[in-house]
């Protein structure tokens, strides 16, 4: 299987995604061949609607975490307080903003077999699932910027597509 990342501009990235529901072999390589892709462009989350799966499933690998798999995620409870913090996309590569989010996150999701679990993840864990549970929504980090903010970082990233 070999799956490419899709950037700024793909519908794919827009749409609401569907949920997951075969737990299959072929589920399984797709999240094997998501962590290999995640890993190479040296990423820390990937979703599916970024490979062009438009299902509700992602993948984490933070600094000092292990790699972790969220299947049709559920979100339980989100902090009261937030906090602002750098990030970036695999889908705009090249740029980077201050987004503030939850300090905290409660999910439900399933497994690679269909296990349901809970998960809580509070700091920069919490903002990546939060950040990778956007995308199965069609929402990117841009989306939650100030207009201003947002014209500058997608500018920035269309210059730096025009260089490449
Ligand atoms: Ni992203």
């Amino acid at each position: 299987m070999s799956l490419e990342v899709v950037t700024l501009g793909n519908e794919i990235l827009r749409q609401k995604a569907k949920p997951v529901t075969e737990f299959d072999q072929e589920l399984e390589d797709t999240v094997n061949e998501m962590f290999r892709l995640m890993r190479e462009k040296a990423g820390v989350g990937l979703a599916a609607p970024q490979v062009g799966i438009s299902e509700r499933f992602f993948v984490t690998e933070a600094a000092d975490d292990i790699p972790r798999i969220f299947i049709n995620p559920e979100i339980i409870e989100t902090a009261q307080e937030m906090v602002s913090g750098e990030e970036g996309c695999l889908s705009l590569p090249g740029v980077w903003a201050k987004v503030s989010r939850p300090v905290a996150v409660s999910l439900q999701a399933q497994d690679t077999k269909g296990k349901i679990f809970r998960f809580h993840a509070e700091g920069w864990l919490a903002r990546i699932i939060l950040h990778e549970y956007d995308h199965l929504n069609g929402h990117l980090f841009t989306d939650r910027l100030s207009a201003n903010e947002r014209n500058k970082v997608i500018s920035q990233y269309e210059r730096k597509c025009q260089n490449r």
